[in-house]
């Protein structure tokens, strides 16, 4: 027993001092991984209080703004805190600067793909090193699951003076529809390697 777990250690010491540099990558792997977990959890938590709270106070139609203008400034704090480029994107959108990019389109594909399969998709995540025109970006991106309180701007039956609203703000909204559970968006994190 003991001597397998001294093997098992030597084995390892001598992958890392072969292959430092695999190493070190999985662990800035996990350390962005991490850093980006954090942060979405961050701006779905700040926004969705946030969203709750004026609905509450004030009605649904002054909640828009919340979603409109509230969501960018707590992304942009989020991304400023932490180094990463925080968003939320989707593929039917409200807001078409939301629309992803080829990975974060690939991605929410996976995502809905694993959800008409039957696949519990609150746990899944997906992350990659991506090399692009301007570098290595760590990309990140989790799925963003209706809730109850959404489907007031986002489910089947809108308020008409409400959907008016999103329609004067949004005229070619395509985020309605939705159910409780169903697979709205992702939240995305993306961080510039050096
Ligand atoms: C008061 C109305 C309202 C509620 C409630 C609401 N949203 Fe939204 N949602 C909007 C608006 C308006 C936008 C467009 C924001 C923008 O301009 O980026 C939006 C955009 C989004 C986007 C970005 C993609 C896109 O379509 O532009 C996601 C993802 C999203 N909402 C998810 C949710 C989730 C999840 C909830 C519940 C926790 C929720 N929303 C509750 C109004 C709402």
């Amino acid at each position: 027993m003991k001597s397998s777990l001294n093997i098992g250690l030597a084995v390892v010491a001598v992958l890392i001092a072969i292959i430092p540099g695999a190493v070190l990558a999985e662990d800035t792997k996990l350390e962005h991984t991490e850093a980006a977990r954090a942060a979405a959890m961050r701006l779905g938590k700040t926004l969705k209080a946030r969203l709750v709270s004026t609905m509450k106070t004030q009605g649904p139609v002054a909640a828009v703004t919340v979603c409109a203008e509230d969501a960018y400034a707590i992304a942009a704090q989020v991304s400023e805190d932490t180094g990463m480029d925080v968003g939320r994107r989707a593929l039917r959108v409200r807001n078409p600067g939301n629309a992803p990019d080829a990975w974060e389109r690939e991605a929410l594909s996976q995502f809905l793909a694993a959800q008409d399969r039957g696949e519990d998709v609150s746990k899944l995540e997906r992350s990659a090193t991506v090399r692009t025109a301007d570098g290595d970006v760590f990309y990140w991106a989790k799925p963003i699951l209706l809730e109850q309180p959404c489907t007031t701007c986002h489910g089947s039956a809108v308020e008409p003076a409400l959907a008016a609203t999103i329609t004067d703000y949004y005229p070619n909204d395509q985020a309605t529809g939705f159910a409780v559970g169903d697979v709205r968006g992702i939240f995305s994190v993306k961080k510039r390697l050096p």
